[in-house]
């Protein structure tokens, strides 16, 4: 396995003994870190994070990471760099890959983060595309290790947009680490059809099933994770809502939805999340269609059963994993 100066741009480029190794380095920095023992293993070296697209997690995970790791970490966002408004893609890579050692790239096409790992010179970092989200995977499924113990021949169900980003996501990772993943939802929200065929020839060499499923208790028997996302993602036009609305109003995870699945199922979330009316876009989409909750219902969210939170804490975990393989010379967390 080298990891070093390799881009995370998709985990379909990342073998199954490569994603194992970076959930085990995950855990290793979640031990050093909750230990109080420094680990500054690449002090001298930079990044730099690009942020077309808004970000909590996202950003302050890359934040801590490199400051951890005792690097310095530059943020930009849309508004005070020339990305794309005055200079391309492949200038700006050329520029930054001689100033930096890596860099972090939030935004739009997912040929955007290749076009800049291809003319950066360093590694590039995928830190949300409009078809993939590959560092949220890394941080789910370490969740569900530590949740279950395991994660290889469990069954994890997606409920509502599948043939966004994180979805797309999570039926590779699902398809490379040998659990079942089930894409529940109206056909035309299936993901893409090509990514599917992909996904199963992957699956069958680790043993596991992908399935489309429109039938929310059929779905849902027997499943170990159900995970949802929001139902419009970033980048999509808001006059989406209402058909959306329509159309995956009976893909809500709620009571019912959990109770078709094993007692002792859990429940993720990538976040942020509309579950009660606490937000600007929460309150408009009531007064606009009398909705109290969307993709989860409060309830839900707030269960036992939710590990959203543990979750989302995991992300920096791994983020840390992702950057330490890419820039160090050698594993010093053994
Ligand atoms: N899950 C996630 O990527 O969250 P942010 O949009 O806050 O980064
Ligand atoms: N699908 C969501 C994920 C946010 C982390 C979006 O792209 O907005």
């Amino acid at each position: 396995m080298e990891f070093k100066g390799r881009s995370f741009l998709k985990l379909l480029d990342y073998s199954t003994e490569e994603i194992e190794y970076l959930l085990d380095l995950s855990a290793r920095f979640k031990k050093l870190k909750k230990e109080g023992r420094p680990h500054r293993f690449l002090e001298g070296k930079n990044m730099v994070l690009l942020f077309e697209k808004t970000s909590t997690r996202t950003r302050c995970s890359f934040e801590t990471a490199g400051h951890d790791l005792g690097m310095g970490v530059t943020y930009l966002d849309a508004a005070s760099s020339q990305m794309g408004h005055k200079e391309s893609i492949a200038d700006t890579a050329r520029v930054l890959g001689r100033i930096y050692d890596c860099i972090e790239y939030r935004g739009y096409g997912q040929k955007i983060v290749e076009e800049l790992a291809r003319y950066a010179g360093v590694p590039v970092f995928n830190g949300l595309t409009d078809e993939f989200h590959p560092t949220q995977m890394l941080a789910d499924v370490l969740t569900i290790k530590e949740h279950f113990g395991d994660y290889k021949g469990r069954k994890l169900v997606f409920m509502g947009d599948a043939r966004n980003n994180v979805a797309n996501s999570l039926m590779v990772v699902c398809a490379k680490l040998g659990i079942d993943f089930v894409a529940c939802a109206p056909e035309e929200n299936f993901p893409e059809a090509g990514l599917v065929d992909t996904c199963r020839q992957i699956a069958e060499e680790n043993r596991c099933r992908i399935s489309l499923i429109s039938d929310v208790k059929e779905a849902l028997k027997d499943a170990d994770v159900i995970y949802t996302d929001i139902w419009v993602s970033m980048g999509e036009p808001k006059q989406l809502w209402e058909s959306r609305i329509k159309l995956l109003s009976p893909y809500q995870v709620n009571k019912e939805a959990m109770s078709y699945a094993k007692k002792e199922a859990i429940f993720l979330h990538c976040l942020p999340s509309f579950h009660d009316l606490n937000t600007k876009v929460g309150q408009q989409i009531y007064e606009q269609f009398g909705l109290k909750e969307m993709e989860v219902s409060d309830e839900v969210f707030e269960s036992e059963q939710s590990k959203v939170f543990d979750e989302a804490g995991n992300r920096m975990h791994t983020i840390k994993a992702v950057i330490y393989a890419a820039l160090a010379d050698k594993d010093e967390t053994l």
